[in-house]
Order: structure tokens, then sequence, then C-alpha cells
């Protein structure tokens, strides 16, 4: 993509910008808003890194695996979520094979993108929907068939954990499926965890973490390393995939 930022080289992914800048929930250049719930008082940064143009994390197109994933027929059905969509390229490609693919995310700036987005792809917005929302609080039109999560959760404060695998299992409808594409798993390097975790976003994730976070309502399908040749170059080695069925 024409102007895309792009994460820094392995070893340890960061939302940069072209200018270096980061992408620091932490660093919040506006004042958070009291009227916002406590968990969603980093809202301002998110509206303010899209307005700024510190989208680091955009890859500027669709996740190779899940361009597998629904070319090989694997993940379809009527009704899709992606949350934290960001500029949308996920939500595109799902929409291939889903009558209808939505996209939430708080931030109302990416909106432009994701209809630029939408528009190269010859969507109509009919099948592939944006809604400004808090995935936390806002109903994005559920129950779902599935719900594809690709650097949202990574994204969270990790507090927050317990709360998305909560909502996922609200709005996951019955034997429909939580794909979760979990990135970045650094467990095989613990000084790297711990140096993310405090330095995050993205804050990683551990495979056997996040399906215990689910266990209660959903069933393992697959969990397993995403293939280099599959990862989004840069991505390889820190990418799994895990597919969950709502019980
Ligand atoms: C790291 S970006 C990932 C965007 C996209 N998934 C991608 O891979 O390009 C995380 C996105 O989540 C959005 N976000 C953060 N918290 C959210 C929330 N509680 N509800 C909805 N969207 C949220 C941000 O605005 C941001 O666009």
């Amino acid at each position: 993509m024409s102007g895309a930022t792009r994460w820094a080289p392995r070893p340890l992914p960061t939302w940069k910008t072209p200018s270096t800048s980061r992408c620091s929930l932490r660093a919040a250049p506006t004042p958070s808003p009291d009227h916002l719930p406590a968990h969603n008082r980093r809202f301002m940064s998110w509206e303010d890194a899209w307005q700024q143009g510190r989208t680091g994390w955009d890859a500027g197109q669709s996740s190779p695996l899940l361009q597998h994933l629904v070319a090989s027929g694997e993940l379809r059905g009527r009704h899709a979520l992606v949350p934290g969509c960001g500029a949308g390229y996920d939500v595109v490609t799902l929409a291939e094979s889903f009558e209808v693919a939505t996209g939430q995310d708080l931030a109302p700036t990416a909106r432009a993108r994701f209809e630029e987005v939408r528009a190269q792809a010859g969507i109509s917005p009919e099948r592939a929907l944006y809604l400004t929302g808090d995935f936390f609080h806002d109903d994005p039109g559920a129950p779902f068939d599935l719900v594809w999560d690709y650097t949202f959760l990574c994204a969270i404060d990790p507090s927050l954990r317990p709360r998305w695998a909560a909502r996922m299992a609200e709005i996951i409808a019955p034997g429909g499926i939580l794909a979760a594409l979990i990135f970045p798993v650094l467990q095989d390097h613990p000084e790297r965890e711990a140096e993310r975790m405090a330095q995050g976003p993205p804050f990683p994730l551990r495979p056997a973490d996040v399906e215990a976070l689910i266990a209660t309502d959903f069933t393992t399908r697959r969990l397993e390393p995403v293939p280099a040749r599959l990862s989004h170059p840069g991505r390889e080695g820190l990418e799994w995939l895990g597919l969950f069925v709502r019980r």
C-alpha cells in the first residue's frame, strides 16, 4: 500500500510510523475524556493515531492466512465480524465467503480508509459494513457465525482479556467459530515477552493462554503455528492460528 507504515523487523514488532514515532497508547497525546468507560480511556489515542497516520500495524493488505482460509472454503457462512478492523482488509476478504461481513472499530477516522479499501475491492456497502463502536459495549449485530480477531486482542490492555473472552461467547452463535490469528507470539523468548508486555501494544500472546481464556465456552478445533508463507512479511514465526467452536 502506498504510504503504508510498517512494523519494525523481527524480533520485536512495534507499531512505528515512517517517521519512527511510536503508536504508544501509554503516551496519549490528548487527555482522556472522563465520560468514557474506564477501559476505554485510551480511545482518544486510537483516534489520534488514525488522524495522525500513526498506523504502524497496518500491513496494507488482508492476512495471507485469512485469504487462504477463505479460498479453501474453511471459513464461510452468513455473518462475520472483525472487531478492531482498522482499514478493513480482512472484512473485505470475508465478504467473499460470507453474506455480510461487518467491521467494528472505535476510531471514526478509520472509516474513510475502510471505505476506500472496500470500494477498491468492488464490494458493496451492504456486504462489507463498517460500524464505529466499542467491541465491549456496542452491539455489532450479533449473533455471528464467525468472529475473526487479528491484532485486536494484542492491542487491548491485557487486563481486558477475560472480558474479550466473555464478549466473544456472547456474540458468537452456537456452532459458530472464533478464529484468532494470534500475534505476536514470543513464547520462546521470555525476556522479550516481559519487555513487550511492559511496552505494548502490541502485547504478546501465548496460544495456550488464549485457549484457556475461552475454554469454558469454546472447543478447540485447531491451534497451530502459521506457516511462514502465510504470514505477513516480517511476522513469520510470530503467528499462530486458533479456531475455536462455540458450544
Ligand atoms: C492494532 S489496530 C489493528 C487494525 C486491524 N485489525 C489490522 O490488522 O490492520 C487495533 C484497532 O482496534 C481498534 N480498537 C481498539 N480498541 C477497540 C475497542 N474497544 N472496540 C473496537 N475497536 C477498538 C483501534 O481503533 C484500531 O484500529
